[in-house]
């Protein structure tokens, strides 16, 4: 079987890229890297903090740095910030580092888990429920440009979403 590069997980905020890309890692023995805590890490302080003292400009600034420093990685499953697809070169730097999914689900059930918690700063504005919709309309596009794969995990147990993305990736890199 062909051994499985980097996979890469783009999409909206509550898509659920972070805990299936866990578990994806945890199946695959691959090292699991998350581009938010990279930019947490190195800032020493949380996202609302960091959107709070030093703006979203800043954080872009930093999260693209960070996706630099791990570009030549070879075998990690690489979780992303909901905006990293806002910037063309990161968009680039996805799909040369390697196999890229966009994990999406319907923009209620997106709500649903977005609103379980508040350490997004986008969507703490009055109406949160139109940031969503504004936010996922301009964004869907750059998702799709930049993925190899869809994967739609409405209404999909976590097991499920990272068995598909597991024989994705095995179809994607046997090739
Ligand atoms: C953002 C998504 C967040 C985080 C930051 C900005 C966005 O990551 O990077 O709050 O612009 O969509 P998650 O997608 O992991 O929530």
């Amino acid at each position: 079987m062909a051994e499985l590069g980097n996979i890469i997980l783009i999409g909206f905020m509550g898509s659920g890229k972070s805990s299936v890309g866990r578990l994806v890692a945890r199946r695959t023995g691959l090292q699991f890297v998350d581009t938010d805590a990279l930019v947490e890490k190195q800032e020493g302080k949380a996202i609302p903090e960091i959107f709070a003292e030093q703006g979203e400009e800043h954080f872009r600034y930093v999260e693209r740095l960070m996706l630099e420093e791990i570009a030549n990685e070879k075998r990690m499953v690489l979780a992303t910030g909901g905006g990293i697809v806002l910037r063309e070169d990161n968009r680039q730097s996805l799909r040369d580092i390697g196999f890229v999914v966009w994990l999406t689900a319907n923009e209620d059930e997106i709500f649903r888990r977005v609103s379980r918690n508040t350490n997004r700063p986008l969507l703490q504005t009055a109406d949160p429920r139109a940031a969503v919709k504004d936010l996922f309309s301009t964004r869907r596009e750059l998702y799709e440009q930049t993925a190899d794969c869809v994967i739609d995990s409405s209404g999909m147990p976590h097991r499920a979403v990272v068995d598909r993305i597991i024989s994705r990736a095995r179809q994607y890199f046997a090739a």
